[in-house]
């Protein structure tokens, strides 16, 4: 039994050989690796949601509501409440994290005999998700800078005539913000190659300088901006991500969503959270300070960086990057390495792990120049 592996089985093609995605968990002292918000729930709504969820393990011989429709209802509140733009029930799905979003809409628009095309590098799920549906990918390029080559992205467009195009603001892992005309012009591209789907990935979106391109759905029926509870609303454990779009991209995914996909347990956490947004997003601002905090100290050790608008900072630029990568992770911190070349990406944690992380790079360039 034991000696039969992976290849041994009748996996699909495109399977074979590849490894599973995923961050190392590591038992380190300071994990900044995964771009999560390093707050726990404070009390209040741990309180809070033992309650909702005490009440719905009194239902759980039931399934779940199965469209989800008080926690879409809360979710369009809070973004019409956030961007000022008002979004209605029809307008919201979710499921379990942005990336089972992401899974819904390539099970939609994507699939066999059809591609996606992401600018890269960024986050690689989507580029890993086509694989899982079987969805063809393509890379699409960025500048120098890492900010989206606006005339390269309409030729790749208009040459590959992708059937859905992802556009990740801020972008994971440069923290690059795309500006609201690039995003109009791509979604143009896409219309006139092939009037396929744009997937806007905003799950930063909370900390960004800007705003949210919520805004642009209007009239965009093939637009979808998809979102999470992951970052901003410190819930990775949680597992919420939610889009916003036309009614019929949410009447859709009803097509290939699997019936009661979101637990009872999981709606009524996401209910709770809900109600304590105020409570949950008041760390916001203090990560962006500290991510301003890690680009400003970073360039004043000398290193480059990637002007960000997320909740986590890449720097460089490495002879070796993992090599460096290594030597941090040796002083006890963890941080990420998505192998964009010559570069790391560090999550902005708390003050004090923040500082850690500083004193290691620093102790480091020392060593370099000593
Ligand atoms: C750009 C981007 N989109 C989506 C996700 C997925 O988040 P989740 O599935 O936790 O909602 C991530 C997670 O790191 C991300 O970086």
């Amino acid at each position: 039994m034991s000696d039969i592996r992976i290849d041994d089985l009748p996996v699909r093609d495109e399977l074979r050989g590849q490894t599973p995605y995923g961050a190392p968990q590591l038992d380190v002292p300071v994990r900044l690796n995964t771009n999560e918000n390093p707050y726990p729930l404070p009390e209040e709504l741990v309180d809070r949601i033992t309650e909702r969820v005490r009440e719905a393990a009194r239902h759980l011989n039931r399934y779940p509501d199965r469209d989800a429709v008080e926690l879409r209802t809360r979710l369009a509140e809070y973004l019409t409440d956030t961007t000022g733009h008002r979004v209605g029930r029809e307008n919201v799905w979710a499921a379990n994290g942005s990336n089972e979003v992401i899974q819904q809409l390539l099970q939609t628009f994507g699939g066999p005999g059809r591609t996606a095309i992401g600018f890269e590098p960024s986050y690689s799920m989507h580029g890993l998700i086509c694989r899982g549906t079987g969805t063809g990918w393509i890379s699409g390029p960025r500048n120098e800078d890492f900010t989206i080559d606006l005339a390269a992205a309409e030729r790749a467009i208009a040459e590959h005539r992708p059937d859905v195009v992802f556009i990740t603001t801020p972008n994971n892992p440069t923290g690059t913000a795309v500006p609201p005309g690039t995003v109009r012009a791509l979604y143009d591209a896409a219309q006139a190659a092939k009037d396929s789907m744009v997937v806007l990935d905003e799950a930063y979106i909370e900390f960004s300088h800007g705003e949210s391109l919520l805004g642009l759905l209007a009239g965009r029926p093939r637009l979808v901006v998809s979102r999470t509870m992951s970052k901003a609303f410190g819930a990775a454990g949680l597992r919420l991500g939610y889009l916003a779009a036309h009614p019929a991209v949410v009447d859709a995914v009803q097509l290939v969503r699997l019936p009661y996909h979101l637990s009872a347990v999981t709606q009524a956490t996401a209910l709770a959270a809900l109600e304590h947004t105020g409570t949950l997003l008041k760390y916001v601002e203090q990560l962006k300070a500290e991510r301003d905090r890690l680009v400003a100290e970073l360039r004043a050790l000398g290193y480059e960086v990637t002007e960000s608008d997320a909740n986590f900072v890449q720097f460089g630029r490495f002879e070796d990057a993992h090599a460096m990568w290594r030597k941090i992770l040796d002083r006890g911190v963890l941080v990420r390495d998505n192998g964009v070349p010559g570069r790391l990406r560090v999550t902005a944690g708390t003050p004090q792990e923040n500082d850690a992380f500083l004193d290691a790079v620093r102790e480091l360039k020392k060593e370099q120049t000593a």
